[in-house]
């Protein structure tokens, strides 16, 4: 549950729709979940696996495993992608608490489409405001992770995840009886294959990790973590079916809502915050619902941002020999991510930049990374692998899951670079 706490996030209801909406929709949806079918499955459970295998986050689990140095730059790549997406992940998290502050005001009744959309552009070159918002979530994820409170985060999450399932299915069913709304459906769901093109393919990828939280590290804590009985394997299907779920709904609520209302899909980043607060006009319990939806959102972002901030701490800590004890570590994490924070603020471009950076390229990378370490290195390096880790997993299963992880995985990584350069 934990897990999934740290794969839904605002990249199922924020990035997920945006990007979808930016690249043809039904084209951009079935990539997705090939890719989602592709990487989710091998990837997660390589992530989970060398945590549980090694009892380590990311900076110590490489060298344990490996027996030397050799494969620690994958922890220095982690520790970087965690802090680019910080950068950009708290601006919007920020605007959530924004949103969701706004919604306790009732601040949106009665605004029209432009008036939501210049609302957004308002509020988002407010700078000191932004900033204000974004340090909020930065205090309340360093705090979590000086004060240990994991545990109560976890129970936050056994209940967060069915209240806005639920809450969703209610939009959803809402929004689904707008006139117009099948246009949007349409959109979302039909399979235009002529506008399946490199950057679209290259854009689901990076989503698919984005979403997923694959590819920098995140998930071997969770790993390390597990208890030793647990089935690797009927977990990673759990958080793969539970962020795609979610993912899903989202594009159900916003694309027919988008259409309905006489927005534009291809809108970018403020999509959903502008289109969120239309659909609750049109919900009994406006208030209510604004508020109970934007309040679940902020904490599905803490959750998220929970995970990423770890990833930072616990290579600070261990990099640092013990010099640095936890709570010093959370505190210069915390203090990078506001300056980083700040910067996305004021230097829009940079926010583009982190986000693109991480999710297409070094998400895939250290995705890559892994996948070589565990399908050629562990076993070349007479190394048992990191499959006895999971006690139950099937002989063919182990099988089929080491030849995907060896030419699969990076093959398919390969050709989709050489093929958004134009190489192939
Ligand atoms: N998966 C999270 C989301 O969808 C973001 C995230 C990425 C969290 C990487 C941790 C690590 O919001």
């Amino acid at each position: 549950m934990a897990a999934a706490g740290s794969a839904v996030g605002l990249g199922n209801i924020w990035k997920f729709p945006y990007i979808a909406g930016e690249n043809g929709g039904g084209a951009f949806l079935i990539v997705y979940l090939l890719c989602v079918l592709l990487f989710g499955m091998p990837l997660l459970m390589t992530e989970f696996l060398i945590g549980k295998k090694s009892g380590r986050s990311a900076y110590g689990a490489f060298r344990e495993l490996g027996g030397d140095n050799r494969w620690q730059w994958l922890s220095w790549l982690s520790m970087l992608t965690a802090f680019l997406i910080m950068g950009f992940y708290f601006v919007v998290t920020g605007w959530c608490f924004n949103y969701l502050y706004e919604a306790l005001l009732n601040t949106f009744h009665g605004m029209s489409v432009a008036d939501l959309t210049a609302h957004f552009k308002q509020i988002s070159a407010n700078k000191p405001r932004m900033i204000a918002f974004g340090i909020l979530p930065i205090i309340l994820t360093a705090s979590v992770l000086i004060f240990d409170v994991n545990k109560g985060i976890e129970r936050l999450s056994k209940i967060l995840m069915p209240l806005l399932l639920i809450m969703m299915f209610l939009m959803a069913g809402r929004v689904l009886m707008l006139d117009g709304s099948n246009v949007g459906m349409q959109f979302f769901f039909e399979m235009d294959f002529s506008k399946i093109t490199p950057s679209v393919i290259m854009e689901a990828m990076g989503q698919c990790f984005f979403s997923l939280s694959i590819g920098m590290g995140a998930l071997i804590t969770y790993g390390a973590y597990m208890p030793n009985g647990q089935n690797v394997t009927a977990t990673s299907i759990q958080v793969i079916v539970l962020d795609t779920l979610v993912a899903i709904l989202a594009g159900i609520i916003i694309f027919p809502a988008v259409f309905a209302f006489g927005f534009d899909p291809a809108e970018g980043p403020e999509l959903v915050f502008v289109v969120l607060p239309a659909i609750f006009e049109k919900m009994s319990f406006t208030w209510l619902s604004a508020v109970l939806f934007f309040g679940l959102l902020c904490i599905a972002a803490i959750t998220s941002t929970i995970s990423l901030m770890e990833v930072a701490v616990a290579f600070v800590c261990e990099a640092s020999h013990g010099k640095l004890d936890r709570k010093r570590s959370v505190l210069i994490v915390a203090s990078l991510t506001v300056i980083l924070t700040i910067g996305c603020v004021f230097v829009p471009p940079m926010f583009d930049f982190n986000d693109n950076l991480t999710s297409c390229i070094m998400m895939p990378l250290g995705a890559l990374g892994m996948a070589l370490f565990v399908g050629w290195y562990l076993p070349r390096n007479g190394k048992e692998g990191v499959l006895s880790a999971d006690k139950g997993i099937k002989h063919w299963a182990k099988k089929a899951y080491i030849q995907v992880l060896r030419w699969l995985v990076p093959a398919a990584i390969l050709i989709i670079f050489l093929n958004s350069l134009g190489i192939i």
